[in-house]
């Protein structure tokens, strides 16, 4: 038996907050693996969509995720996204759509795909220092984490950055449907009976609003002893 003990950080809070660039950013300050989870959820959906599962019958959903084999790849440049393979197939290109978004989001409400998706994530982090991003990392999947943060951001701010993302990857976005859909997701991901969106207690909180992505950073790494 290794008595070899990850360090963890977690960082979770609302959808076009800027977790994901954050995240990534202090996994590589650290040197540690970045786990985005949403990317799971997102993958999960995709699979259910390919499949043409009944998300409402919960026989289908669990005979569906136990054919599931999910493997992250990670991002191959500055700006990328996580990537996903699935079953061996890289499905990475499918799965930042705003289609896929809502989906995970309704997906991710489901009780067994949250127990099997919870278990993959505490396997990853049970092995390797992670920097670990979501909606209930620091409250669920990882509560005794070494860090914990909650970042949030006011959903105008939120949704403007996502048409940006979506634009700068040469896809159509219409800035009033997608505040509606980051609202629509907010009210999902948070009043779910199960591990909803929330701060855990002992999360730092920080409002991005106004930061830029550098001030957000250097306050995490000053928090975890890491100033540069
Ligand atoms: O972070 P994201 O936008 O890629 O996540 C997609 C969806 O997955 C999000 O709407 C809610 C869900 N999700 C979740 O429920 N729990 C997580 N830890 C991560 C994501």
């Amino acid at each position: 038996m290794s008595d070899f003990e990850p360090v963890i950080v977690t960082i979770d809070g609302p959808s076009g907050v800027g977790k994901s660039t954050i995240s990534r950013k202090v996994a590589e300050a650290l040197g540690f693996t970045y786990l985005d989870t949403g990317a799971m959820y997102r993958a999960v959906a995709f699979f259910m969509k390919q499949q043409q599962v009944d998300i409402s019958d919960g026989l289908a959903v669990t005979r569906g995720l136990d054919t599931i084999f999910l493997e992250l790849i990670a991002p191959a440049g500055e700006g990328d996204d996580v990537g996903v393979r699935l079953n061996n197939e890289d499905i990475s290109e499918h799965i930042r759509s705003p289609e896929i978004s809502m989906l995970a989001s309704r997906v991710s409400a489901i009780p067994e795909v949250r127990v099997k998706l919870t278990k993959l994530q505490q396997l990853i982090g049970s092995k390797t220092n992670i920097v670990a991003e979501g909606r209930d990392t620091g409250t669920v999947v990882f509560p005794s984490a070494s860090f914990k943060f909650f970042l949030d951001a006011a959903a105008e701010a939120r949704s403007l950055r996502r048409v940006r993302q979506l634009r700068a990857r040469g896809e159509q976005a219409n800035e009033k449907e997608i505040l509606e859909m980051t609202i629509t997701r907010d009210r999902n991901d948070s009043e779910r009976a199960i591990a909803p969106l929330k701060r855990a207690e002992d999360a730092i909180l920080i409002d991005t609003t106004c930061l830029s992505v550098e001030q957000v950073l250097a306050r995490i790494l000053e928090v975890i002893g890491l100033d540069r």
